[in-house]
């Protein structure tokens, strides 16, 4: 009875031992799986999302603002990179964002036009298009803001008069009510080369060539080569007196937190360039490969 009773208390006491011990056992783990998994899950999860954005930048991925697309978005004000016939816009840079778009395997979409110092706030902004391509000059202060891909056309600035203006070059626009649209090198050339002149600005090319066929601005200051298609197409009542060689080169912006984007546009251009694409676009806008 005794060693019964004293077997019952030994196995009793091994079977709480046992209990016991199995429960450490599972508590241990548990801890080990809980504290020991959740920091593993959370360097786990760091480095999942690290490796995430490595792949992403390894496997090239980019984001859109809508799938399948290429949404562009323009002041569609000059030609002739980009201008608006019938509604529809048509440019040399319609033209090139299109061959870009179908190389990269995208449908190509115009957002409607939008003023032109608008664009690289909208882009650095996100969520409105993936690109802006409005020859678009690649400066630094642009570049604080967005990236650029690798320049798409050279450029210079140019001084334009209504034909018979005593305004015969830059020496003599002192004094003198220039016009140009807002947030352009041709209106940083003309505050800084022209200190003493008055500066208009305007939204739209066509409002600063208005003003300049009306007498409410007597110079405007605008790349070259959309005044030479200006004047030849419309205005014809006005000229270029000085061409000024600023070197410009144009680029397609795109946002600093989309590097993968501008890396495939760069890709599809190089293509372009290689496969006689862009040449063939070049000499369609400007019968020329110059
Ligand atoms: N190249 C000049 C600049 O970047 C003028 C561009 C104007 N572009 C336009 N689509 N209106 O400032």
């Amino acid at each position: 009875m005794k060693t019964k009773t004293y077997a019952n208390h030994l196995s009793k006491f091994l079977l709480c031992l046992i209990a016991a011990l199995s429960l450490c056992a599972v508590f241990a783990l548990a801890g080990c799986s809980s504290g020991g998994d959740s920091s593993a899950d959370t360097s786990a999860t760091t480095e999942a999302a690290e490796s995430t954005d490595a792949a992403a930048t390894d496997d090239g991925s980019y984001t859109l603002v809508e799938e399948g697309k290429l949404t562009v978005v323009a002041s569609i004000d000059f030609p002739p990179f980009e201008n608006l016939v019938d509604g529809q816009p048509e440019g040399f840079e319609v033209d090139l964002m299109t061959a870009i778009a179908e190389q990269m395997g995208l449908e190509v979409n115009y957002l409607p036009t939008m003023k032109f110092d608008a664009l690289v706030p909208a882009i650095a902004a996100g969520g409105t298009a993936d690109v802006s391509a409005a020859g678009i000059t690649i400066t630094p202060d642009r570049e604080a803001e967005v990236d650029f891909t690798d320049p798409i056309m050279d450029s210079n600035q140019c001084i334009v008069v209504k034909k018979g203006s005593d305004i015969a070059g830059s020496a003599d626009l002192s004094g003198k009510i220039i016009g140009g649209q807002s947030g352009t090198t041709g209106i940083d050339w003309a505050k800084e080369n022209a200190p003493d002149a008055e500066i208009k600005t305007f939204d739209e090319y066509t409002a600063v060539l208005a003003a300049l066929q009306s007498g409410q601005v007597e110079a405007v200051v605008m790349d070259k080569p959309v005044a030479d298609y200006y004047i030849l197409n419309a205005y014809q009542d006005c000229e270029v007196v000085e061409a000024i060689p600023t070197g410009e080169q144009y680029g397609i912006a795109v946002s600093k937190d989309n590097p993968n984007l501008t890396a495939a546009i760069n890709e599809a251009l190089q293509e372009l360039k290689d496969n006689g694409t862009y040449e063939e676009i070049q000499m369609k806008w400007f019968g020329t490969t110059d």
